[in-house]
């Protein structure tokens, strides 16, 4: 066994630096409470602060969440709508604290479908918090997995053709290179709310030994409580990597 297969292999009762959150069951949150979608969509957003805030003090340096996948588009033009604008208030309204708490926020996904004054929202709010490093959040918005992979593919093959890699040169380490995730570890823990068991496009690639847990809570249900204790068990979980646990 390698050097790095046995670190790997100790990492049990180490708690998971990068944790990634399916948002799920907004919608179903707001219908219990016979009010429309959209309201069950900012107490999710409400939400969040509390999490990131909770990061540091379980260990969690990076947290990737899912606020919007390529799929949703699918939805009425009125929730689509809706949820654009969310987006947008919310960075407005989140963009001076997320600063002062340190927290260095990027977005991943296709913005080329996104609203113009949405995506100057976004890279002002990725540059303004471009020094910060005590929290890692990064924002999944008009976010697909296989779309992430195709986008990736469609920029290797060009640069191929440009000749700035050869077709041999393409492997586990070059392509990934390529992703929107390119700076970030892959996910050691991914998180769904609402009682759904499935992944739905949400970072093929990256989670392929990631470790899940999918619990019944609804998203705007979701709090540092119940984080941290799936976190703690995160801790008992055995990582093994396609190796024999020691
Ligand atoms: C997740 O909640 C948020 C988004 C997908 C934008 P949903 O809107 O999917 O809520 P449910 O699953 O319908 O309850
Ligand atoms: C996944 O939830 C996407 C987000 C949480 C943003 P969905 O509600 O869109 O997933 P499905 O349709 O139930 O698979
Ligand atoms: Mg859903």
């Amino acid at each position: 066994m390698g050097a790095q297969d046995s670190r790997e292999i100790s990492d049990q009762g180490k708690g998971p630096g990068h944790v990634a959150i399916i948002m799920d069951g907004n919608g179903r949150w707001a219908q219990a409470r016979g009010k429309p979608r959209l309201f069950g969509h900012h107490a999710g957003a409400k939400r969040v602060r509390e999490i990131v805030e909770a990061c540091p003090d379980l260990g969690v340096k990076y947290l990737t969440i899912f606020a919007f996948s390529t799929e949703n588009w699918k939805r009425t033009q009125a929730e689509v709508s809706g949820l654009m604008l969310l987006f947008r208030r919310y960075i407005q309204k989140e963009a001076r604290d997320l600063f002062e708490r340190g927290v260095r926020v990027r977005f991943i996904g296709d913005r080329i479908k996104l609203d113009s004054k949405l995506v100057d929202l976004m890279d002002e709010l990725e540059l303004m918090t471009s020094e910060n490093d005590r929290v890692h959040l990064t924002i999944a918005l008009n976010y697909g997995g296989r779309d992430e992979v195709a986008r990736a593919a469609r920029r290797l093959a060009h640069d191929v053709a440009l000749g700035h890699i050869l077709p041999q040169e393409v492997n586990e380490e070059t392509l990934p290179k390529y992703l929107d995730t390119y700076v970030l570890p892959d996910p050691d823990l991914v998180i769904r709310t609402s009682g759904e068991a499935r992944i739905s496009n949400f970072l093929l690639w990256q989670s392929a030994y990631a470790e899940y847990e999918f619990i019944d809570t609804l998203w705007p249900d979701f709090s540092s409580e119940i984080f941290a204790g799936i976190i703690n068990n995160f801790g008992k979980r055995t990582r093994r990597f396609g190796a024999v646990a020691i």
